[in-house]
C-alpha cells in the first residue's frame, strides 16, 4: 500500500535516510489531505453507510426510503441538505424550502427528472410529457396542456362521477348485513384506472363492472415492469431471450398495452367533444405524432392511477379512525349536495370534504420526494453539485417542517382536515406549500384539478352512503413509484342512517 502511495523511489530512499524518510511521509500525508479536502469540498454531512452498499441495508430495498430520508433530515438537515451514498451512487437531499425553490427553478434544463425515467419509461409505453426532457418536454407539455385545464376538467366530470357511481354500487354489497370488509386497496386502483380511462377515451373498460379488464391488467403489468427497470442494477431484459425465459420485465406487456391503446382510441364514441383525446386533438398549432399521443395517453393513464388511489386508501384509513369527523363530513355532504354530488360547483362547496383531502396529501403523500439529477453543476447551499448527481427534493418534510407550517397548528403529526380551515370556512393561506404534493413549478403536476375532482367526490360519496367501522389503529408506509400503504386497507362498512347524518350536523 505504502508503495502505491510514495512510489518506489521514495522507498529506497527512506531505507537509507530515516529523516528524508520523515520530510517524504510527511509530504505525503500533505497531499492526501489536500486531495481528500478537495474531494470533500462540495460534500454536505452524509449518512453513515457500509462500504459498497452505503445506506442499503437501512432502506430495506428502497421500501424505507422515504422514511429514512425524513427521518435523516432531522438529524443531518441542519444545513437543508445532506447526503447519502447507495450502492455507490452518491444522492443529495434536498429538506429546505428556500433550497427546493432554487432546486426547482432550475428545471427543466439543468435539473432533470431522475434520468433514469427517460430510460426506463420510452421503452416501454413510448414518449411522453412525464419521461421526456428539454426542448422535447417542453414541447409536449405544452400540447397536452389544455387537456389540463378548467374548462376541459369541468368536462370530463360527468365521468368521473359516472365512474365513482360504480363504485358506490359496489361497496354497497359490502354494507349488506353479514358481508365481510370490503378491501379498499384492492378496489381504489380499479376505481382509479376507470376513472382515468373514461376520461382519456370516453370509454368503460370493464374494470370495476368486472373486476378487471384488458387495458388495466396491461396497465398494472406494465406499471411492474417500470418500476422493476428503475430499481434493477443491470438492464438484464437487453439479455438475448430474456423474455423467453421470463425475464423480460415487461417487454412482452409492452405491445399489447399499445395495441390496447389502439383499440380504445378507435373507439372513441361518435362525437364525443368531452374526452380528454378530442381535446387534444382540438390543441392548435403544433400537433403530437400518433405515437407520441399513444406515449402521452400511457404515461397519463400510469401517473394518475397509483397516486390517487394510494392518496385515497390512506384517506379512508384516516377517517375509519374518526367517527365523528366522517359524521361531519356526511352532515356537509347532506347539507350542501341532499341528492349527491351532481356538479363541480357542487364538490366545491364541500370545503371540509377538500380538507380532509388537503390533509391526507400533507400527512400521506402518495409523492413524499422527488427524484431529480443534475443536468449541468449546481449550486446548493454554496457547494457546488456537479453534474449527473442525484437529488431528492424532500417536499412532504419540507411542507410539515418550514416554519410558515405553524398557520397550521403545532399537531402536524395527527391527521386533523379542519387545521386546513379558518373561522369564516375559508382555507388558510399556506400557498404554494399547500400542493406541493403535486410537484412545484414547471413541472407541476397537471393533473391536480382532475385528481381533486376524483379524490374529493370519492370521499364525499362514500361518507354521505357509508359509516366505515374502525380500521387498524396505524398504517405504515412503503415507498415505491408512490408512497403507498404498507398493508391492505380492508374497513368494514355499514349503510348511514339519516338520524347518523343529522348527529353530524348537530
Ligand atoms: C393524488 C394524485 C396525484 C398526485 C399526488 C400526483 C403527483 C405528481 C407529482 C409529484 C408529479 C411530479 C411533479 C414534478 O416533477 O415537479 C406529477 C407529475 C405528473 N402527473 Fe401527477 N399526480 C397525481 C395525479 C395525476 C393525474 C390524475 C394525472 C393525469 C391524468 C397526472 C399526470 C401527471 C403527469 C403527466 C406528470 C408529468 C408532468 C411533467 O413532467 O411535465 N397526475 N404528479
Amino acid at each position: 500500500m505504502a508503495s502505491a502511495i510514495l512510489g518506489a523511489g521514495a522507498m529506497e530512499c527512506v531505507a537509507r535516510r530515516p529523516r528524508a524518510a520523515l520530510a517524504v511521509a510527511g509530504l505525503g500525508l500533505l497531499l492526501g489531505m489536500r486531495a481528500l479536502r478537495r474531494s470533500l469540498a462540495g460534500r454536505f454531512r452524509q449518512v453513515p453507510g457500509w462500504p459498497l452498499v452505503g445506506v442499503l441495508p437501512q432502506v430495506d430495498g428502497g421500501k424505507r426510503l422515504a422514511q429514512c430520508m425524513e427521518k435523516w433530515a432531522s438529524e443531518l438537515g441542519q444545513e437543508g441538505a445532506y447526503e447519502f451514498s447507495l450502492m455507490g451512487t452518491r444522492y443529495v437531499v434536498v429538506c429546505d424550502w428556500e433550497l427546493g425553490k432554487q432546486v426547482f427553478g432550475q428545471r427543466p434544463l439543468n435539473v432533470t427528472r431522475n434520468e433514469a425515467f427517460e430510460h426506463v419509461m420510452p421503452p416501454l409505453v413510448g414518449d411522453g410529457a412525464f419521461s421526456a426532457e428539454g426542448e422535447k418536454w417542453k414541447r409536449h407539455r405544452k400540447i397536452t396542456s389544455p387537456a389540463f385545464n378548467s374548462t376541459a376538467v369541468r368536462g370530463y366530470f360527468p365521468a368521473v362521477r359516472e365512474t365513482v357511481g360504480l363504485l358506490v354500487e359496489l361497496l354497497e354489497a359490502g354494507a349488506a348485513d353479514g358481508a365481510p370488509p370490503t378491501n379498499f386497496s384492492r378496489l381504489l386502483p380499479l376505481l382509479s384506472m376507470e376513472v382515468v380511462v373514461k376520461v382519456v377515451f370516453g370509454q368503460e373498460s370493464g374494470a370495476l363492472r368486472h373486476g378487471q379488464s384488458v387495458v388495466t391488467d396491461l396497465l398494472f403489468e406494465v406499471f411492474a415492469a417500470i418500476q422493476e427497470r428503475y430499481l434493477a442494477p443491470v438492464p438484464y431484459w437487453l439479455l438475448p431471450g430474456a423474455s423467453l425465459v421470463g425475464l423480460g420485465a415487461g417487454s412482452g406487456a409492452a405491445p399489447r398495452l399499445k395495441e390496447e391503446i389502439r383499440r380504445l382510441l378507435a373507439g372513441i364514441p361518435e362525437g364525443d367533444t368531452s374526452c380528454l383525446v378530442t381535446r387534444l386533438a382540438e390543441a392548435e398549432g403544433d400537433k403530437l405524432s400518433r405515437q407520441e399521443v399513444e406515449g402521452n395517453l400511457s404515461q397519463f393513464l400510469l401517473a394518475a392511477s397509483e397516486t390517487t388511489s394510494s392518496a385515497l386508501a390512506f384517506a379512508f384509513h384516516h377517517l375509519s379512525l374518526q367517527p365523528e369527523l366522517q359524521q361531519q363530513v356526511a352532515a356537509e355532504v347532506a347539507e350542501k349536495a341532499p341528492g349527491g354530488v351532481q356538479s363541480q360547483d357542487q364538490l366545491a362547496s364541500l370545503k371540509l370534504v377538500k380538507a380532509v383531502w388537503m390533509e391526507t396529501l400533507r400527512l400521506r403523500s402518495p409523492g413524499p420526494m422527488l427524484a431529480l439529477s443534475t443536468a449541468v453543476p449546481i449550486e446548493i447551499a454554496g457547494r457546488t453539485v456537479a453534474a449527473g448527481v442525484n437529488i431528492f427534493v424532500l417536499t412532504r418534510y419540507i411542507q410539515n417542517h418550514t416554519p410558515e407550517a405553524k398557520v397550521l397548528g403545532e399537531d402536524l403529526g395527527e391527521f386533523r382536515p379542519s387545521r386546513w380551515l379558518s373561522a369564516n370556512e375559508r382555507f388558510v393561506e399556506f400557498a404554494t406549500l399547500d400542493t406541493i404534493a403535486f410537484g412545484h413549478g414547471v413541472r407541476k403536476c397537471p393533473g391536480q384539478r382532475l385528481a381533486e375532482d376524483e379524490g374529493v367526490l370519492v370521499i364525499a360519496e362514500v361518507l354521505r352512503r357509508f359509516q366505515l367501522e374502525k380500521g387498524a389503529d396505524s398504517l405504515a408506509e412503503i415507498s415505491a413509484f408512490a408512497q403507498s400503504p404498507a398493508e391492505d386497507v380492508v374497513l368494514k362498512l355499514s349503510r348511514r342512517t339519516a338520524e347518523a347524518g343529522a348527529r353530524g350536523r348537530a
